[in-house]
């Protein structure tokens, strides 16, 4: 079989541009119920609350800069690419950081930069309209509330039949910066190890889903992803026996 690598990221990766993750101390989650910011129900009840915590994550972007580890998956992916080996970088985050490193991310819960209408269906790139007390109304059907395009608890991630043909031919696979508690993407890296893949796994500390054959390097992404693009490059291109 083809050598392909599978890459999935998760809030760890954009930690060290400043960005919050969601959970542990000082996470986007602490002390805020996810069921009244990040649910269609929340959406209905309290436009106005929902609106107001996507428009700071919004603008936070706006502050923050790829870091060394966005830097080494798009240049990996260029160089694997560029050998004509398989690359797919899934990630779970909806920050704008790996298309910014020049990374071609499939956003599997959505993004900050895309606000949509559950009318009509426009979607539109935005990140001029950042003021948290205004919504942004649909110029397509005029709808008086565009919703942030991230994919809430209870919907379908985007992507899912691409990230599965992906995930059955991947080889290699790594996952960094996920706590490994949010399905489907938490169940990736059981799939592709039952599947026979070669697993890497990055993150402060040991995620839920971690198992004893996954090699497992702890510690900041921004210390251990461009060492370990550099060994995932050696091996994608290692001559076969
Ligand atoms: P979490 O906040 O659950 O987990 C972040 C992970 O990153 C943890 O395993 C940390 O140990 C690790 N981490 C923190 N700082 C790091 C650093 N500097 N370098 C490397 N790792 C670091 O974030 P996710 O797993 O991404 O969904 O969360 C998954 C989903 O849950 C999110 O996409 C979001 C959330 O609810 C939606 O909003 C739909």
């Amino acid at each position: 079989m083809p050598r392909t690598l599978v890459v999935l990221t998760g809030a760890g990766i954009s930690a060290d541009s400043g960005l919050a993750t969601f959970r542990g101390d000082g996470g986007h989650w602490e002390g805020r119920r996810v069921e009244d910011v990040a649910t269609p129900e929340a959406w209905r009840a309290d436009p106005d609350s929902v609106w107001r915590f996507y428009q700071l994550r919004r603008a936070a972007l706006k502050a923050v800069e790829p870091n060394g580890a966005h830097d080494a998956l798009a240049s990996l992916e260029r160089r694997l690419t560029g050998a004509g080996i398989g690359f797919s970088l899934v990630t779970q985050n909806v920050d704008d950081l790996h298309d910014r490193a020049g990374s071609t991310a499939l956003h599997m819960h959505g993004e900050l930069a895309l606000l949509r209408c559950e009318i009509c269906a426009r979607r539109v790139r935005d990140l001029d309209s950042l003021d948290a007390e205004v919504h942004v109304v649909c110029e397509g059907c005029g709808h008086p509330r565009l919703r942030p395009d991230i994919v809430w608890f209870g919907e379908t991630p985007y992507g899912l039949r691409e990230i599965e043909r992906a995930l059955s031919r991947c080889t290699h696979f790594a996952a960094l910066g996920t706590s490994g508690n949010v399905y489907p993407a938490a169940g990736f890296l059981a799939a592709v190890r039952a599947a026979g893949a070669k697993t890497w796994v990055n993150s402060l500390e040991a995620p839920e889903n971690l198992a004893r054959t996954d090699t497992f390097l702890p510690g900041r992404a921004i210390d251990v992803v461009p060492e370990l693009c550099e060994a995932l490059f050696a091996e994608m291109t290692r001559p076969a026996r």
